[in-house]
């Protein structure tokens, strides 16, 4: 376990942004993390658990507590006929495990290629893209019940997954400590259902490499693969969720957007309980928000209206300002409450 004083948390955030922390904690091993953040619990100050700092916003002011780094690692497989369970440990690289499920041709995350951060992170907002989240491999979470002060297994039901959230996300209790995934022992990834993904592939199926390769690309295009020569990428990704309509709400939006702009209708994705899922991208940019739109330092991506990025000498006050000014625009045209996808410490919308 290393300590550290007075750490420049911008270094530690994908965003490049964020004050310092008063005193930082750098663990290796579980029982080292859960040692760290039972001490801290136990001295009543403020926590804040740091992963790859890829879905974060930080004050400008920085965090007057202690932080903890994740940095354990471990990747173990247990095969079992043509399934095989991959117990992750937080710390490990989210896109460095992908890859190499991929080249153990371990079918089941190869779509979620290309995404920051560490594993850890994966189950508490269920990331997903290119149709799959990890609530479709994920089969158990080890945590640090903080509440409790100790060690428990979350199964798939006790995680209560959703699209981009579970009972691990919002809440300060749990601690991940590690993952673990139930994949299909295959070199070739089936049952593909993006269209997006699979007018790149030309097909619904195809070998877990080339999905991967795929998907990175993709990806890339959009400014979603963390690249320091592009300032499109220093973003936390979407920084909105899709809004989630009941079919009335749905059916209100495209009246609305009828009579601003006769024959044009939002992008809408079906779910299969009747709502109807709204690109929150393509709301950001029909209500004025065009590419490159900038407040201060910071801009929406010139590739992708979801992400909100900082040019370079952005600070999170301009960031928040901008993410507000959107806000309110998308409230103000269409009637639909746009909701943040990063966890915000010190900070509110
Ligand atoms: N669109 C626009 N303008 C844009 C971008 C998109 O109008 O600048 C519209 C288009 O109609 C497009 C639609 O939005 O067809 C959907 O865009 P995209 O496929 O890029 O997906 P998204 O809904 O914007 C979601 C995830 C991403 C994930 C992609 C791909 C959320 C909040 N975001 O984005 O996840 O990579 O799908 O599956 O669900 C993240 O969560 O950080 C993230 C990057």
């Amino acid at each position: 376990m290393r300590e550290l004083r007075d750490v420049a948390l911008s270094d530690r955030t994908t965003f490049g942004l964020g004050g310092p922390a008063a005193r930082l904690l750098e663990v290796d091993t579980a029982e080292d993390l859960v040692r760290a953040v039972t001490e801290v619990d136990a001295s009543g100050e403020p926590l804040l658990v740091l992963g790859g700092g890829s879905n974060l916003v930080v004050a400008d002011a920085g965090f007057a507590g202690t932080v903890v780094a994740v940095r354990t690692r471990g990747f173990e497989v247990f095969a079992d006929g043509d399934r095989a369970d991959v117990e992750i440990a937080a710390g490990e690289p989210w896109d460095e495990a992908v890859a190499r499920c991929v080249a153990e041709g371990l079918a089941g995350v190869e779509c979620l290629s290309g995404i920051p951060g560490l594993v850890g992170a994966t189950p508490m907002q269920n990331v997903g893209a290119y149709g799959q989240d990890v609530s479709q491999t994920v089969v158990r979470v080890r945590v640090l019940d903080r509440e409790a002060g100790l060690e428990r297994d979350l199964d798939r039901d006790a995680c209560a997954f959703g699209y981009r959230t579970s009972a691990l996300k919002g809440s300060s209790r749990y601690v991940v400590l590690s993952v673990r995934l139930r994949l299909r022992r295959s070199r070739l990834a089936s049952g593909l259902r993006y269209a997006e993904l699979e007018r790149a592939l030309g097909a619904d199926e195809a070998p877990l490499a080339t999905v991967r390769d795929v998907v990175i690309a993709l990806r890339r295009a959009k400014g979603m693969v963390v690249d320091p020569a592009d300032a499109d990428t220093r973003s936390a990704g979407s920084f909105f969720v899709n809004p989630v309509l009941t079919a009335e709400a749905h059916a209100a939006l495209c009246a609305r957007v009828e009579r601003l702009t006769p024959g044009a209708a939002p992008a809408s994705f079906p779910e299969s309980d009747g709502r109807v899922k709204v690109s929150a991208g393509w709301l950001i940019e029909r209500a004025g928000f065009a590419k490159g739109h900038a407040h201060g330092g910071c801009s929406v991506s010139t590739k992708h209206a979801l992400a909100l990025t900082n040019r370079g000498q952005g600070t999170t006050a301009d960031l928040v300002a901008l993410a507000r000014e959107i806000r309110a625009g998308v409230r103000a045209t269409f009637g639909v409450e746009l909701v943040p996808e990063p966890v915000l410490v010190g900070v509110a919308l």
